[in-house]
């Protein structure tokens, strides 16, 4: 069912491993600085030391080898490489780990799949503005091509950022993640579009740079639930989801798949709310400037994210300020029929991803598709025979298998969300998405395998050598 050269991946991110805060010269990140302010996270937990992978690498390697990985999907700290976050000054030891981590995974035949950046931006950067200045694309492009420079020869598969939709939104508009603003309305907005311009300058670069020496693929991971109607025979319902779906993965999928601009429809639905609401200030979703580097083609293939479904009714919002929410004027509901998975958010809807897979075929012009995150997660008492997310992959990939063969989605690999147990950002250490899970009352942090772990390295080792 699945190609002999599919990707079975898991995938962590620097911050929620590695831990090594401030080890061997490492610049602190907004996450750093978040989570050290009381009140943002969990139990006022942080990411100090979270698995230690900074020390323990091994231990990883060991769990990857376990689980018969082709593909391992990691992120680079910037903060770790460039600790002011500018090429001037070059950490070292930073460099040295992250070639050991590379060198291992290749010695054990893995590939890696980078991420330059997942949700921890360098603190010196937030520092000039952060996201939000238009300057912070070629200190990207700087730090990425330093990245391609380096590591380039060895790694192959490029993730320019993790989803910039939630970076955006959740970081800049509601304020639940780094670096916690909450500036309704218009952020969001500018810092989705500096997130866009700094990945296509670095694409740019790999493009006329590296590619024909190192001969990779360069992405950036987009995060999308599949949205559908709350009730498909009314029609404000079905444009509604079709508004959703624009407004989340259009939004970033749209330039760089279809247009090289921002979906027409978000551009009309927010100029008609900031009309409505009397708003003269800047345009809120900024136009691409003829300087700035052409967004259109910017991706090798396509990294989807996803982890759950909504049914949408149409709704307004009655918040009488300018608001993302606002823009999008619909109400996101669950089904009770799904069952939710430990966090609140995360309804375990496996056949939502063959939907959303079918959806970018059709819109998106037939991508190269990567499974670049999508898990499960569990809450309360440990359990470390975890029957329902054994249940939740075995149906999940199931519905890959269909895509792939009903659908003729062209997917090419799925990256569990997670290789172990981590810093679930804003839910600190509460939410387990593990394949592994990682004791962190003990000083060792230990690794043990979840029935999940067991049951997803019998799926890779069935398919791996058909
Ligand atoms: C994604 C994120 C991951 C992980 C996951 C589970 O949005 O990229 O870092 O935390 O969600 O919530």
């Amino acid at each position: 069912m699945f190609p002999r050269d599919f990707a079975w991946g898991a995938a962590t991110s620097a911050y929620q491993i590695e831990g090594g805060w401030q080890t061997d010269g490492k610049g602190p990140s907004i996450w750093d600085t978040f989570c050290h302010e009381e009140g943002r996270v969990f139990g006022n937990q942080n990411g100090d030391v979270a698995c230690n992978s900074y020390e323990l690498w091994e231990k990883d390697l060991e769990c990857i080898q376990q689980l018969g990985l082709t593909h391992y999907r990691l992120s680079l700290s910037w903060a770790r490489l460039l600790p002011d976050g500018t090429t001037r000054n070059v950490n070292q030891r930073g460099v040295q780990y992250y070639n050991r981590v590379i060198d291992d995974l290749l010695a054990c035949n893995v590939s890696p799949m980078v991420s330059l950046y997942h949700f921890d931006l360098a603190q010196a950067i937030q520092d000039v503005g952060g996201w939000k200045s238009p300057g912070v694309a070629t200190l990207f492009d700087n730090y990425a091509k330093f990245c391609f420079q380096t590591f380039g020869d060895r790694v192959k598969l490029w993730i320019t950022i993790n989803e910039p939709q939630v970076c955006a939104k959740l970081g800049h508009e509601v304020g639940i993640h780094a670096p916690g603003l909450k500036e309704k309305g218009t952020t969001a907005y500018l810092v989705g579009h500096n997130m866009l311009r700094a990945h296509a300058m670095a694409w740019h670069s790999y493009n006329s740079t590296y590619r024909i020496t190192q001969n990779g693929a360069v992405s950036l991971a987009l995060n999308s639930d599949w949205l559908e109607p709350l009730d498909p025979g009314r029609s404000e319902d079905v444009t509604s989801a079709e508004r959703d779906l624009i407004f989340t993965l259009g939004w970033f999928a749209w330039p760089v798949f279809v247009t090289g601009d921002y979906p027409e429809l978000m551009r009309s639905s927010i100029e008609t709310q900031s009309k409505m609401m009397g708003y003269s200030g800047e345009l809120r979703l900024p136009r691409f400037s003829i300087d700035d580097p052409p967004i259109l083609g910017t991706a090798d293939f396509f990294a989807l994210n996803y982890y759950t479904s909504r049914k949408v009714k149409s709704g307004g919002c009655s918040e009488q300020i300018l608001s993302m929410k606002r823009d999008l004027a619909a109400e996101e509901v669950l089904d009770p029929s799904w069952p939710i998975c430990g966090v609140s958010w995360l309804a375990v809807v496996p056949n939502g991803l063959r939907k959303l897979l079918k959806y970018i075929k059709d819109v998106f012009n037939n991508p190269t598709i990567y499974i670049t995150e999508n898990g499960f997660a569990q809450v309360g008492p440990l359990q470390i025979e975890d029957v329902e997310r054994c249940k939740f992959y075995k149906s999940t990939i199931l519905e890959v298998a269909k895509a792939i063969e009903e659908d003729e989605v062209n997917v090419r690999g799925y990256f569990a969300w997670s290789l172990m147990d981590n810093f679930e950002w804003a839910d600190g250490f509460s939410a387990r998405f593990g394949l592994f899970h990682v004791d962190f009352s003990d000083p060792e942090l230990r690794r043990t395998i979840y029935q999940s772990g067991r049951e997803y390295a019998k799926i890779i080792s069935k398919y791996k050598s058909v």
